[in-house]
Formats: C-alpha cells, structure tokens, sequence
C-alpha cells in the first residue's frame, strides 16, 4: 500500500477504534467484541510499523508506548485549580445556601449535586479537539506534567467527538478525578501483598503512587479511569450552566459520573446527600462526600473566589471513616493456604457507624513500615465492606510502655515450622495437615459461592476438625447423622440440616467445584473460565501450562498453581474421594443457577455498579447477557435515560426491570 493510501486508511482505522474505545470504557456498551477489535488493532499497529512517520502521539497504539521519563516537567494552570470548603452538617449547608443567596440578591438558584471522588484531581488539555497535555494539581497553580501517563487511561479521549449541533471549543481544558475502583485496589494490594512490595493504604495512594510513575507502562497496568466534572479555560463556545458544560463533556466523549441531580430546593440537596450515603458502600470506588455548585455560569462568576476556595460550590462530606483507638494485642490468624496474617485487636472504636475491633496488619513488612507496636494509638480505617485496616501510629502519644512485635517462627495453630519465600511478603505454615487450613479450605469448600452447604460454618467445621470427624472436605460426603450428633448445640433436626444440605451439594456446576478446591489465584471468576474450556475435571487435572496460559485472563502465576495443585497426588485423592462420595459435577455451557435460561439486555446507565459488574452478576447466577436486542432476549434493565431499546422491548413483549426490580432479582438468591 502506498503511502497515500496507508495514510487514508490509518485515519479511517484510529476513528474506528476511537468510536470503539467510547462505546467500551466510556458508555460501558461495546457493539463488537474483542477478537474484533483485535483485528482492528494489529491493522493499524501493522500499518503504522510499515509507516513510522504516520504515527501519532494519540493514536490508539500509542496508549503504552511512551518511553520512561526522567523526571516530570512542571505545567501551569491558566485558570488555578482550587479546593472545595467543607460543609460537614445540614446546618452548614443551610448556611452556604444563605450567604449564595444574600450575595446574588436573589432566592432563585439552581444547584447541581455530583459525588466527590476520592482520587487525584487532574487537568487535560485539548486544541482544537486533540488532547495536547494533562497534568497534576499540584499546589493549584503549578503541577506535574503527567500526559503520557494520562494517555494510557483509555477512556480518556484522544481525540473528541465533533457532532453537527454542538461545536468544539477551540481550547478546552477539562478537570476531573483519575481514581482507582475498589475491587482494582484490593487486587493490586493482594498482589504486592504476595511479592512483598508495599501495600497502598487506599485507593486514592494507590491512584496517585500510579500517576505519578515514571514508566508509563507501570501506570498502564493499573486499571485506573476518570470522571470528568469542571470545566478549566475553555474559549470558543458560550455555556450558561454547569449542567450544560456536563451533557457537552459527554457529547465530546468524556466520562461523566452517573450521580448527578439538578436540586432546586435544601430539600432536594439534604434527601439526595442521604440517598448518596445509603447506597455509598455499593459504589465501586470510594466517595467521601457530594459536592454542591451553582449551576448558573454568570452566578458561579459573580460569587468568585475567597481564600483559595470558590464561593459557588461547597462539599457535603460524609463523616470519617477513620477514628483514632488503641492496639491492646497482635494475634496472628493462619488461612487456608497456610498464609499468617498479623490482626490487631482493638479497644473497640465506633467508624462511620459500626463497631471496629479487629482490624488487618497484613504482613510483618507492613507492621515494620507503619512502624506499629502494642499498646500504641492507631488510626483505623473502614470503607465498604474493606476489612479495617491500621492506617497509622500517632507516635505522640506513646508512653515508653508499648511493646514491639515479632512474627512467631512457628505455626501459632500447630507448631509446625513457617516459611517465607524468596521475593513474598507471607509467612506460610508449611505443614498442609494444619488444623487452620484444613478448617479454612473445607470452610471455603462449603461456602454459599462454591459447593453451598448450608449450615455449614465456622463453629461446626471447627469441632469436626477438632473432633477428628473429618479430616478433609470429601470426608463431608461420607457423614451420617450418627456422627454429628453429640456434637455442641447438634440436635437431631441440625443434624438432619446438615446432612440434606450435603446432600443438596451433590451436583453443583464445574466453576463452582473448581472454585471450591481453593487453588490459589485460582478466583470464582477464573474457575469459570476454566469450566467454560474444559470438557470435565479429567481435562482439567492434566491441562498443562500451555493450554491454561491460551486462556486470555490466566496469567503464568495461575497457570503454574493450576498445574502444581492437580500435580500433588493428595489433591487427586480427594478429588477421587469427592467423586466416589457421589458428588456429579455438572458440565455445560450455562452454570447452572436461578437465571438459568435467561438472557439480559442493559439499557441507559445504572446507577449502583457498572455494566460489566452487572453482566458478572447476572453470569454468576447461570445467565447470559447480549448488546442486541432480538426476541431471544428475556429480560431489560432499564437504567437513567434508557434507549431506544426500552422502545422495541416493549413492542417485542420482553420483561422490563428497573434497576431497583433487577438489583432485587440478582439479590433474591
Ligand atoms: S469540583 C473549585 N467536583 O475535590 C473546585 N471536585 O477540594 C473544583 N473532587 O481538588 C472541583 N469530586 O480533587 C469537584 N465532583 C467533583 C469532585 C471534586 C472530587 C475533588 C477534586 C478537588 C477537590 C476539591
């Protein structure tokens, strides 16, 4: 091809992928699927390879590609990136709401309510549509030039979107938070928990330790994203308000937060602030408050700036989530894979409702690098349903009388010697016999998203281990009434219990029997992809590195655990054992559960969780999800400004779910 022509056909590619990035990681609603974009992208990589002087620094392929930097240059902002002042009560908003008023002499003022972000507030830069730089707050006049690294956060646009009816601002500085979701945190903490790096203390460290990289690659690899929420220096467009600014941001491609609410009265604001606050904890990233601004443009410029904060907008924030209390022990826990856990015990501590009194050490690395001892004075953390977690000392208010801690030599359970590997932070109990991890693995067997024996906790699995009832988890299906009564508060209806909810647990589908076995890094949603590979458990116990490692999400740390797990004869034995028991294991394409059958369609934007935690959710309980909509489909959730698939649902007859009704049905289990 000649040159021309590549050049004609690399544009018509990057506009292509670009439109594909949008549906993806911005409207969570990709129209064609991965192997096809694929194609897309070896097209375009190949002809950029052929044509180096065609490559573009926004081009799709260039989203990893940027060299290390040395150091970060420094950028000005042309308008200064302020912070919000803090309202903590209704009295206080009350109070903003008045000196609003008083000022622009009028009772008529619109505001806009929006969640605050817990990340990294960032600038981006774009000339006549291009994303040229972003860059850091920094001190709120001068920050970090971070674009390449800004770059390899795909649903930030390279390019905007032009449409016929609104025009693109010749330059557009846009602000937003780059931030790390919940479930992203706790993985990239696992991980360095495992190589012994050290643990980020929230999501919002682990956001900004990820911007501010040198290597953008580094950057890259940390599921990150943005929501975009003000507006810098833009000129060349006229806006009226805040609202307006927001649906132009989302026409031009940029990623908007779905909880925004036009309030009209402190009615309004005080019920959406408690709305926001009952469903926080089922957000996936963290929030620690809303924030409230004029809408109005001309109002937002008339109340201007005091003391670097401005006059329109104020944050609503939720209490902390912190408290200070004391380390009264450190006991150490050993899991199901052997690992030892160092918890604190607390004097108990109330946080943001909920009694704390045990709260996670992690290892002994990050007891060192807090710098923890017993006795001292903590700040505890608690978000979500995270564990809690020691954030840190305040070493002021030490006696002299607190005591170090050392990781014991020995099992705490079973006195056996512990190890810690080469490059782990974890010390494990080598001795696979331990009471905890025998106690722990068939726990884990037995749990509601494995093989689901009910009744089968913590307190019983204790005395059946301890009472040398059972010594692994397909002893479980050798029980019979006789042994379990005469255990502590085991009448024989518990018994019975028990023993027809073993009974229940003798077909369960293959993920979740795969998931029960407790491979390591072997999670619910890798033992489905094994399932959906694997013709049966025969297959799968003589799978070798290769076959796993051409699954797309199994990584060699998985593959290899695999591997070595089916290669310990042991396992095979209790695999055997379970089989012989009379366990079934069902194959097939669908995991058999309550949604069996069903096939979902998403529509508009859901408010309590994205789309592809929808989808999981929905596959999870044995259901399938499409993007089209065809009479096939079963069910449609209809989000905030559904479609025109809501339409067509209703004339083909399919049942509609709002998201209240389909949380409720995926809940209902
Ligand atoms: S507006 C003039 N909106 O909060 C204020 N900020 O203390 C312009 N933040 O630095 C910011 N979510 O990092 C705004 N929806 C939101 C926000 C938000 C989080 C952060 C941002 C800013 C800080 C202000």
């Amino acid at each position: 091809m000649d040159r021309e022509k590549a050049k004609k056909r690399i544009e018509e590619l990057r506009r292509e992928i670009e439109y594909h990035n949008h549906r993806y990681y911005v409207l969570d609603d990709p129209v064609i699927s991965d192997g096809e974009y694929d194609v897309l992208m070896s097209e375009l990589q190949g002809l950029e390879g052929r044509h180096p002087g065609l490559i573009s620094p926004n081009s799709p392929t260039q989203r990893v590609g940027a060299q290390p930097l040395e150091g970060f240059n420094t950028i000005s902002h042309a308008v200064p990136m302020l912070s919000l002042a803090n309202a903590m009560t209704v009295e206080e908003v009350i109070d903003f709401d008045r000196r609003v008023k008083k000022i622009l002499n009028t009772g008529d003022v619109d505001y806009v309510m929006e969640v605050k972000i817990d990340g990294l507030a960032v600038e981006l830069v774009y000339v006549n549509g291009e994303f040229k730089q972003g860059s850091t707050r920094g001190d709120g006049f001068v920050g970090e030039d971070i674009t390449q690294n800004l770059r390899t956060i795909q649903s930030i646009p390279m390019r905007l979107i032009q449409t016929s009816d609104i025009p693109l601002p010749e330059h557009l500085e846009v602000r937003g938070e780059v931030y790390m979701g919940r479930k992203e945190f706790q993985a990239l903490n696992k991980k360095r928990e495992e190589t012994g790096e050290p643990l980020f203390a929230n999501p919002r460290n682990a956001a900004s330790g990820s911007m501010r990289q040198l290597d953008p690659k580094i950057t890259a690899g940390r599921k990150l994203n943005i929501f975009c929420y003000a507006p810098g220096r833009v000129s060349g467009i006229r806006l009226e308000t805040h609202m307006e600014f927001l649906d132009n941001l989302k026409i031009w491609g940029f990623r908007i937060n779905p909880f925004i609410k036009l309030c009209i009265h402190i009615d309004d604001i005080i019920d959406y602030y408690k709305y926001i606050k009952h469903i926080r904890d089922e957000i996936p990233y963290e929030i620690d408050g809303t924030v409230i601004k004029v809408n109005r443009l001309d109002y937002q410029e008339l109340l201007g700036t005091v003391s670097r904060s401005p006059r329109w907008a104020i944050a609503f924030k939720f209490e902390a989530q912190e408290e200070l209390t004391s380390v009264e022990a450190i006991e150490v826990s050993v899991g199901r894979t052997g690992a030892l856990t160092p918890v604190a015990i607390l004097k108990p501590v109330l946080i943001g409702g909920v009694e704390v009194s045990r709260a996670t050490l992690h290892n002994e690395d990050e007891i060192q690098r807090k710098g923890i001892m017993i006795g001292d004075t903590v700040m505890v953390s608690r978000a979500g349903d995270v564990i809690p977690e020691v954030v840190r000392v305040v070493k002021e208010k030490r006696s002299g009388h607190e005591k170090p801690f050392s990781m014991p030599g020995r099992c705490p359970v079973c006195g056996e010697d512990v190890v810690r590997p080469p490059g782990e932070a974890i010390r494990r109990c080598v001795n696979i016999n331990c009471p905890a991890q025998i106690k722990g693995s068939i726990e884990h067997f037995a749990s509601k998203r494995a093989m689901d024996i009910d009744g089968l906790g913590t307190k019983l699995v204790e005395q059946l281990v301890d009472k040398k009832v059972i010594r692994d988890v397909s002893d479980l299906y050798y029980l019979k009434m006789e042994d379990l009564i005469g255990l502590e508060r085991m009448a024989d209806r518990s018994a019975k219990n028990i023993i027809d909810a073993i009974e229940a647990s003798r077909r369960r589908p293959f993920g979740r029997f795969i998931y029960g076995l407790g491979i390591r890094h072997v999670g619910e949603h890798i033992a489905g992809l094994l399932a959906e590979r694997f013709g049966n458990i025969h297959e799968l116990i003589e799978a070798d590195i290769e076959a796993l490692l051409r699954i797309p999400e199994v990584g060699p740390e998985a593959a290899n655990s695999i591997v070595s797990f089916f290669k310990d004869m042991r396992n095979r034995e209790t695999i055997d054992r379970i089989l012989a028991g009379g366990v079934t294991i069902e194959y097939g394409p669908t995991n058999k559960g309550k949604l069996d059958g069903t096939l979902f369609l998403f529509t508009g934007s859901l408010k309590s969780m994205s789309r592809d935690e929808a989808r999981q959710k929905i596959e999870d309980l044995g259901g399938k999800t499409t993007n089209a909509i065809s009479q096939k489909v079963t069910h449609l959730v209809a989000g905030e400004e559904a479609g025109s698939k809501l339409g067509k649902a209703t004339r083909l007859g399919i049942k509609i779910l709002s998201e209240e009704k389909f949380i409720e049905t995926i809940l209902k289990e």
